[in-house]
């Protein structure tokens, strides 16, 4: 590997930690139930939702994860998309253990990630798997093989470099291999609910 895309030596860490069967055997995990943490639940409150519940305070955009196998599409609703590198082109995604999109990514894979606009709730809907007689069939374009939501404020393909632990997710360290945008609002989520933008600028 030429040293400009090497990366660091403390940052190369050895895969067996972080592949796909290493996901959720790592050595983190002797770590991970040591301390409870404060997280000013009230007495019997569920731990997990008062953690939920403050995180769910950090507003995000709405995606649309993405992948294809075969002839089988498959998409998620993901809210833990984030930008990571410019140099070289990075993003991430941390995605449930227990979802089908995990069982489909691997380091190598393709996935794509969609931007949705303010119009696209019913979307996010139905790629979180609920239920509802009025959600509207999808629509895709092929990007390098990787479906992208039509309509979308913003589109990315990404090839998974590194996966990696995320306790009950995994996260998935992606190259950009391709990246469109267009003028729009986006959907927003905040507080366990859809919200749009008060003001454009
Ligand atoms: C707004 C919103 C954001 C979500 N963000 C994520 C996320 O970032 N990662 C994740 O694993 N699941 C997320 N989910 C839940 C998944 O969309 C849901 O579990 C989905 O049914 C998984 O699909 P699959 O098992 O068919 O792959 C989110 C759901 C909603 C409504």
């Amino acid at each position: 590997m030429p040293d400009a895309v090497r990366p660091p030596a403390e940052f190369d860490f050895p895969l067996s930690w972080t592949g796909p069967e290493g996901i959720g055997a790592s050595p983190f995990d002797e770590f991970a139930e040591v301390e409870t943490p404060d997280v000013g639940s009230d007495d019997g409150q569920d731990l997990a939702l008062a953690l939920r519940r403050t995180l769910g305070m950090f507003a995000t955009g709405v995606t649309v994860v993405t992948t294809r196998r075969g002839e089988q599409v498959h998409g998620m609703t993901a809210n833990a998309f984030m930008s990571v590198s410019l140099e070289p082109p990075l993003v991430l995604i941390s995605v449930d253990r227990r979802t089908k999109m995990c069982a489909l990514l691997h380091e190598g894979r393709r996935y794509g990630v969609s931007v949705l606009c303010e119009t696209q709730a019913p979307l996010s809907e139905r790629f979180a798997g609920r239920a509802g007689e009025d959600l509207p069939e999808p629509r895709f374009e092929l990007v390098r093989d990787t479906p992208l939501v039509q309509g979308a404020l913003a589109h990315f393909v990404a090839r998974v470099e590194r996966s990696y632990w995320g306790g009950d997710h995994s996260l998935f360290l992606g190259r950009v291999e391709y990246a469109r945008h267009h003028k729009g609002t986006p959907l927003l989520f905040h507080g366990g609910r859809y919200e749009r933008l008060g003001h454009v600028r």
